[in-house]
């Protein structure tokens, strides 16, 4: 606004910016201001160098002589410089979005509140490193800055929290404080959508490596975002669309979070405390607490709709498995391949690698796609677990 008005007095357009603004008041009088330094607003030799940041107000057309009217504009400015930018508040299980949104809202001058999930944030404590280099700031949730952790930590103290806990959390602080907006990393159908890039470069990769359809698609399914990501843009070819002859799609899920192979299709909260619209999808209900399995990122008690309704209908299986089957999975493709899988991610593997087992069993050829969600890296703690025989296998 600020600028629009500057560039129409510069070029001495009064009129038209008289009747774009007609009589509006707005009553923001904001103690703090961050704004984008743009040097192509500069107009040096009129004085107008844009070294700080301002806000206008007080904005007043006289009516003059003359064919258009003569204007004077009283500008004030506050909050020089620095100030409080809009917060971000989201949840994070594993820590990849809570790291990916940290990253971006440092780009962008915004400041990112993480509620991890408490089991995440001690398994993995470098993710909290990561997202605080990034200037994020992180909590393990249950915490007590909200009412929904408050209410967890009195029932439970040493609880291991979920993702629907840690939601609860963010929703509530964003519902709370004007300034503060909440961004959701999975589960719902826009999120989804946002990553079928995936699989539409997946698909071109098969072209280029002379494959044609796979024969079978594969992700890890935690709220679903990756597994959809890969998945959705073979929906059109699946076996489903096609009486069987497409590619199967089948999403991959821990034993101890078994949504779409346990769960009930019924409509349920996202979040839990309740704080979110009802969703109809699997769910093992909004207060389940699964098991602190290493696997963080896929411990929800729901699925992003579109994946429910694909698995309710018979166009997506699913699978689930114990986290010592898929730490086997992991040491085999990190021993063949030299790179070292997340948690989450080992559990696609170990649907590939069971698939590429049957094929084998079954003497066939099989073209057999799965997501690489994510390195594990920062779950090295989980691997040293099983190699020295101390992973509780759930
Ligand atoms: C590496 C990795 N893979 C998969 C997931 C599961 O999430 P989604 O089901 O939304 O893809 C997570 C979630 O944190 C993750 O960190």
């Amino acid at each position: 606004m600020a600028d629009l008005q500057l560039t129409l007095a510069i070029n001495d357009e009064f009129k038209p910016a008289a009747e774009f603004l007609g009589t509006q008041t707005v009553s923001r009088n904001p103690t703090h201001v961050t704004y984008t330094y743009n040097p192509t607003m500069d107009f040096a030799a009129d004085g107008t160098a844009a070294g700080h940041a301002y806000w206008v107000y007080g904005v007043a057309l006289r009516e003059g002589g003359g064919e258009a009217p003569l204007g004077t504009i009283d500008v004030r400015s506050e909050g020089f410089g620095l100030g409080d930018a809009p917060v971000n508040a989201t949840e994070t299980g594993a820590g990849q979005w809570g790291s990916a949104l940290a990253f971006a809202c440092n780009q962008f001058g915004l400041e990112c509140f993480v509620y991890m999930v408490a089991a995440s944030y001690h398994q993995k404590p470098y993710r909290r490193v990561m997202m605080e280099t990034w200037g994020g700031q992180v909590v393990p949730s249950p915490s007590d800055r909200t009412q929904a952790g408050k209410a967890i930590l009195a029932r439970d103290p040493d609880t291991s929290g979920s993702l629907g806990i840690a939601i609860s959390e963010a929703v509530e602080d964003a519902a709370t404080h004007p300034d503060t907006h909440y961004s959701l990393g999975s589960v719902l159908n826009h999120v989804l959508l946002h990553q079928t890039v995936i699989g539409l470069e997946a698909k071109q990769q098969l072209e280029q490596a002379g494959e044609g359809l796979p024969d079978v698609v594969l992700g890890s399914c935690g709220g679903g975002s990756n597994l959809a990501g890969l998945a959705l843009p073979f929906v059109p070819d699946c076996g489903g669309a096609n009486g069987g002859n497409g590619p199967r799609l089948v999403a991959v899920e821990p034993s101890a979070c078994p949504t779409l192979t346990e769960g009930r299709f019924d409509y349920d909260f996202g979040d839990e405390a309740g704080m979110t619209p009802k969703i109809l999808m699997y769910t093992l209900g909004h207060e389940f607490i699964p098991p602190p399995i290493h696997a963080g990122g896929l411990r929800y008690h729901g699925d992003a709709p579109i994946i429910c309704n694909l698995v309710k209908n018979g166009w997506m299986e699913a699978v689930a498995y114990p986290q010592g089957k898929v730490f086997e999975a992991a040491m085999q493709f990190a021993r063949s391949q030299g790179t070292i899988p997340a948690p989450e991610t080992a559990h696609a593997i170990r649907g590939a690698i069971d698939e590429a087992l049957a094929a084998k069993e079954a003497g066939e050829e099989r073209v057999i796609l799965f997501n690489y969600s994510g390195h594990g890296l920062l779950d090295l703690a989980a691997y040293d677990a099983f190699l020295h025989g101390q992973l509780v296998d759930v």
